[in-house]
């Protein structure tokens, strides 16, 4: 068998495909002179941290080792409830303290060293907690595409865009640009645009908070590009990019703002299929053009749209009556799937094909009892998340204290980290991007 996978994986190695047989996976070992040294299948390679809030403990992050298991490290942070992002090159984790206002940054130490036809993994200092501090009140939305990422501070209208490339230079100083303070998002485009939500202004004339009314489209230094949805987006909850496109949820569809040439921004809108549904929360992929979102009508899920914002369609791809309530979506960072996991049958797990929405596996019973219940107002509950990378998913059970590891091929529990606590949301670091990458040496 292990000479078998060994030229199967050798033969996809030398044809140059980054695809193998899902039970091919692993990572190849080569001299430089192209012999294959060794393959150890990528079941027990994982190479990179895990780190995990609790939902109940205010500044609490675990950061578990995925090469052992063990915990690394447990971060005692600002007494504020956190939010926490891994960066695109997967080195860094964002950690947004909301009621602290400010984010602070986590540093992996690990970075990919590319070379013409495979890469390294370096480390080459401990990782831990860096000195950089983002100011600002009430950091709350965050969103990245490719290197950079905006942080919207809803109390301050402060937008604060990060380039994590230039995180290595100390002296390097995060930019930022002021709107009217609101519940907001600032949302990377293509050609450094900035897609920012407009305060309803009704609402702001009457000193009263809503949510935004649309969006303008800012240059980096804040000055205005695009000034033609600030009215068309009423009730604006949920965002996402791939970096040409960027969609946003609305009472009556979801707003489209397309990029094709620095002079060319437009906006058009995606209707909902039927009516008195609500899409809060998108989803996209920078390597996708398909976007996804969950929909609501009223209290009640509907389940999971795939919106094309090229066709101006929405089709519903899972359905809540069926699998119950949406808890927790996430996308592979590579690429591979996009994950959801819904209320039903005591935990179902499905991936999706992230540009067509087609099912590619499905699991129920995979939080092993009911899923409990969302409560209304005063957020006691705190829900299962789920998180990919590494082909890896994680999912969290707050109430059980656990964090489970599943092989994303096939939902084998691999291992169990019984953190104690609630353990809630999550982020992976290391090469989640590359993991998929056959020539490793
Ligand atoms: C290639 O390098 C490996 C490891 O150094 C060595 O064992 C092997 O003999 C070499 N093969 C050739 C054809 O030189
Ligand atoms: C955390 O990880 C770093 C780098 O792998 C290592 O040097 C350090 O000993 C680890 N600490 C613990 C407590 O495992
Ligand atoms: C954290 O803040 C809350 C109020 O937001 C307060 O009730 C609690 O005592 C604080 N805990 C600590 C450890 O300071
Ligand atoms: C956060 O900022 C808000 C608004 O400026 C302020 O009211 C609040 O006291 C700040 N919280 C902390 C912990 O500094
Ligand atoms: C580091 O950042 C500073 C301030 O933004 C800039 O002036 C300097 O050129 C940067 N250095 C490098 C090596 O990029
Ligand atoms: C901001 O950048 C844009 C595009 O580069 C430029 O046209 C504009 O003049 C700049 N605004 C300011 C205030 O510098
Ligand atoms: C702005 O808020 C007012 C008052 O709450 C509301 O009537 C109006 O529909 C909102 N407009 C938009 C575009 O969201
Ligand atoms: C401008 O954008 C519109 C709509 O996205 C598109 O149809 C048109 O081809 C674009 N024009 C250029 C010059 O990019
Ligand atoms: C969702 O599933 C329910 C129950 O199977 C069915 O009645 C309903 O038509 C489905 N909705 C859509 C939009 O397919």
């Amino acid at each position: 068998m292990a000479k078998l996978l060994l030229a199967l994986v050798l033969l996809s190695a030398l044809c140059g495909l980054q695809t193998a047989h899902a039970a091919g996976r692993g990572l190849l070992q080569a001299a430089p002179n192209g012999t294959i040294t060794s393959f150890v299948p990528v079941r027990s390679t994982v190479q990179g941290y895990l780190l995990v809030t609790d939902g109940v403990t205010n500044g609490q992050v675990t950061v578990i080792d995925l090469r052992t298991g063990a915990i690394n490290e447990t971060l005692q942070l600002a007494n504020s409830s956190v939010s926490v992002y891994a960066s695109s090159m997967g080195r860094y984790a964002y950690i947004l303290q909301r009621t602290a206002n400010v984010t602070t940054v986590y540093d992996s130490q690990m970075y990919i060293e590319f070379h013409e036809d495979h890469w390294h993994l370096e480390q080459d200092a401990a990782p831990g907690l860096t000195t950089r501090t983002i100011p600002g009140a009430a950091p709350t939305h965050f969103v990245q595409r490719a290197r950079n990422a905006a942080i919207f501070h809803d109390q301050s209208g402060e937008v604060t865009l990060l380039n994590e490339v230039l995180f290595e230079n100390a002296t390097y100083t995060t930019r930022s640009f002021k709107v009217d303070p609101h519940h907001g998002a600032a949302v990377p485009l293509r050609g450094n645009f900035y897609v920012v939500t407009h305060a309803n202004q009704t609402a702001v004339a009457a000193g009263r908070s809503s949510l935004p009314s649309g969006v303008l489209v800012h240059f980096e230094n804040g000055s205005l590009a695009y000034d033609g949805a600030s009215t068309a987006c009423p009730g604006l909850h949920g965002s996402a990019t791939n970096g040409y496109h960027a969609l946003f949820g609305c009472r009556d569809g979801i707003l489209v703002v397309t990029y094709t040439a620095p002079a060319n921004l437009t906006h058009t809108k995606i209707p909902y299929p039927v009516a008195g549904v609500y899409t809060g929360s998108l989803y996209g992929h920078a390597m996708y053009k398909t976007f996804f979102g969950s929909t609501s009508a009223g209290e009640d899920s509907v389940g999971i749209h795939a919106f094309d914002p090229v066709k101006l369609t929405a089709t519903l791809v899972i359905n809540a009556t069926a699998d119950g309530d949406i808890i927790s979506t996430a996308y592979d960072p590579a690429g591979a799937f996009f994950a959801v996991l819904s209320a039903g049958n005591d935990g179902t797990l499905t991936l999706l094909n992230p540009q067509t929405g087609a099912v590619l596996r499905r699991a129920t019973g995979v939080l092993g009892a009911p899923a409990p219940e969302a409560e209304g107002d005063d957020h006691s509950a705190v829900l299962p998340v789920i998180q990919a990378g590494l082909g890896r998913i994680y999912i969290s059970n707050p109430e059980a204290g656990v964090v489970n590891e599943h092989h994303a091929d096939n939902f084998e529990l691999l291992r169990a980290f019984n953190l104690g606590g609630h353990p809630y949301r999550m982020a992976i670091l290391g090469p989640t991007q590359y993991w998929d990458y056959l020539y490793q040496h």
